[in-house]
């Protein structure tokens, strides 16, 4: 799959995600002021690659998009409500988000723990609504849940801010990663391949795939972060130096972070052997891009 046809399929996919995120909160029944503040958040474009990730899995065991789309908004949601604290003062303390100001610039810090707070239990709502077998639903939610929450983002979250201003060695760093940023993305695959049918070797391909696009992931951030552009990432670039954070850039120099994201992208390639799917190609083409992006 060429780079182009596989942006146009992220896109077309992308889409889908965006035209469902738009409606989940129209049915009304909550205060206007926090939609607003929900919505400026998820619907400030995000590159949508979590959920693209799980309703691509899903399809790869066959599933089909319109019973997954649910569930890969719902992580969308949990995403965009880890940005939206993640920027908030007592956190990296960023004013712009997504090419806006961010949430609690635009609003204020109470509606911006709200709208994350709001924005993250909605995603529980999306997903146990699902038509699909009970097992597998619960399956996926007990997978979601356990990545997002402390023992995934959450955590992770937690030993980024304890490791700011000091240094960390890289067995610290990995876990960090794996945590904060790892566990959504691996379980964006996982529970994509949970929804859509996947036995057991398939989950094992998910997970391995989802660690290893996961870690290259965040690895691209650290490095965007000091070599990207602010206008083109949407968020300040330089910030991590700013704070102290301990990234890879920081440890091990760009050159060698660059090519331990490169190895990273190679094993998540590796993962997708044997699937004659077309979603292979595509998945094989977007952990390709991980690395490529600017953004
Ligand atoms: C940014 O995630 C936060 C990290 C975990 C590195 P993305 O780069 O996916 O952000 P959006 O969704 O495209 O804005
Ligand atoms: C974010 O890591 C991880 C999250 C779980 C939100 P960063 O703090 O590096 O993300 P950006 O660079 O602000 O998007
Ligand atoms: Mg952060
Ligand atoms: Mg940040
Ligand atoms: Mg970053």
């Amino acid at each position: 799959m060429t780079p182009q046809d596989m942006k146009a399929e992220l896109k077309a996919l992308g889409a889908l995600v965006e035209g469902r995120l738009a409606t989940v909160f129209a049915d009304g029944g909550t205060p206007a002021h926090l939609v607003a503040s929900m919505d400026y958040s998820l619907m400030a474009g995000g590159k949508r690659l979590r959920p693209v990730l799980c309703l691509a899995w899903a399809e790869l065991v066959g599933g089909r998009l319109d019973e997954v789309l649910d569930f890969a908004c719902a992580i969308e949601c949990i995403h965009t409500y880890s940005l939206i604290h993640d920027d908030l003062p007592a956190m990296d303390d960023d004013d712009l988000r997504r090419g806006k100001p961010s949430n609690h610039r635009q609003f204020d810090e109470a509606t911006a723990i709200l709208a994350g707070d709001g924005l993250l239990t909605e995603a529980f709502t999306l997903a146990s609504a699902l038509i699909l077998p009970a097992e597998r639903v619960l399956k996926a939610i007990f997978h979601l849940s356990t990545a997002a929450g402390p023992r995934g983002m959450v955590g992770g979250q937690v030993l980024d801010m304890d490791l700011t201003g000091k240094g960390a060695d890289l067995s610290l760093l990995r876990t960090m990663h794996a945590m904060k940023t790892g566990a959504l993305i691996e379980s964006s695959c996982v529970t994509g391949c949970i929804l859509g049918g996947g036995d057991e070797a398939a989950l094992a391909r998910a997970s391995e795939y989802g660690q290893a696009v996961g870690l290259a992931f965040q690895v691209t951030d650290d490095i965007l972060d000091v070599v990207g552009d602010t206008a083109d990432l949407g968020k300040p670039a330089g910030s991590d130096e700013a704070r102290g954070k301990s990234t890879y850039p920081a440890l091990m120099g760009i050159d060698r972070s660059r090519a331990l994201a490169c190895e990273s992208v190679d094993r998540a390639v590796g993962a997708l052997d044997g699937f004659s799917h077309p979603r292979a190609d595509f998945l094989r083409a977007v952990a390709g891009y991980i690395l490529d992006r600017t953004h």
